[in-house]
């Protein structure tokens, strides 16, 4: 039988080893899959979690926010690290306020005009709060992509990251893509693991690249000295 798309088989996966019961999913507004994502930047899920919960007691949504000091936001936020990105939260709810009348932009460049936002962050955050079509590219994500699509040299390389792009736009779904985004997601930060990749459980082993090449071990590339 012909094999089954990328995300066919990416999102049957999903459907019986993802993560469906993250507290940002239930519901997936655009405040709350905001919130997670920044946090989500450099941080783990198990350790984000706890924060989420705290901050949606506290500011229940970008208005009362985007009124606090700043003070009570970095306290909050103590013990997630990277505290700029609590200053961009800050600055960037009260954007939201001021110049979009309290809503989150659709329009994924107004979206990634704002603080603390780049390209891959207003992809995750149209994708999952209105399943909207865009593509991201985190560095789970970039993992999963440069070994499917046999990507040699460093996720970071300029030209090497464009290519990531193309690729990452070419495979999104017709349907279902905030499950999808959270699909490559998860299979990147399980099954796709850097050190030691679960190949055998993938359900994308079959046209993988990098396994059929023997290769997963040299991609991604590491970052030149
Ligand atoms: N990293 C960034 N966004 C994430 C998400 N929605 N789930 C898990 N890890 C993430």
């Amino acid at each position: 039988a012909a094999l089954a798309s990328f995300s066919d088989r990416l999102l049957a996966w999903f459907d019986v080893h993802g993560r469906h019961d993250l507290p940002w999913q239930h519901p997936r507004t655009p405040y709350r899959v905001w919130l997670s994502e920044i946090m989500l930047q450099q941080t783990q899920v198990a350790t984000v979690i706890p924060y989420f919960e705290r901050f949606l007691q506290r500011f229940p949504d970008v208005a009362s926010l985007a009124a606090a000091p700043v003070d009570d936001v970095l306290a909050l936020w103590a013990g997630l690290g990277y505290y700029a990105r609590a200053r961009n939260l800050h600055r960037c709810a009260q954007a939201v306020v001021n110049a979009h009348g309290g809503e989150f932009p659709r329009d994924i460049e107004a979206l990634q005009a704002l603080p603390g936002i780049g390209r891959s962050t207003a992809g995750a955050i149209l994708s999952q709060a209105h399943g909207d079509r865009h593509a991201i590219l985190d560095g789970n994500v970039r993992r999963v992509l440069s070994r499917h699509a046999a990507i040699e040299g460093w996720p970071g390389a300029p030209g090497v990251q464009k290519q990531l792009w193309t690729v990452s736009e070419s495979l999104l779904p017709q349907v279902r893509m905030a499950d999808y985004t959270q699909a490559i997601m998860d299979l990147g930060a399980s099954v796709c693991s850097t050190r030691k990749p679960a190949c055998a459980l993938c359900p994308l082993t079959q046209d993988c690249g990098a396994r059929i090449a023997g290769r997963t071990a040299q991609i991604p590339g590491a970052k030149p000295k």
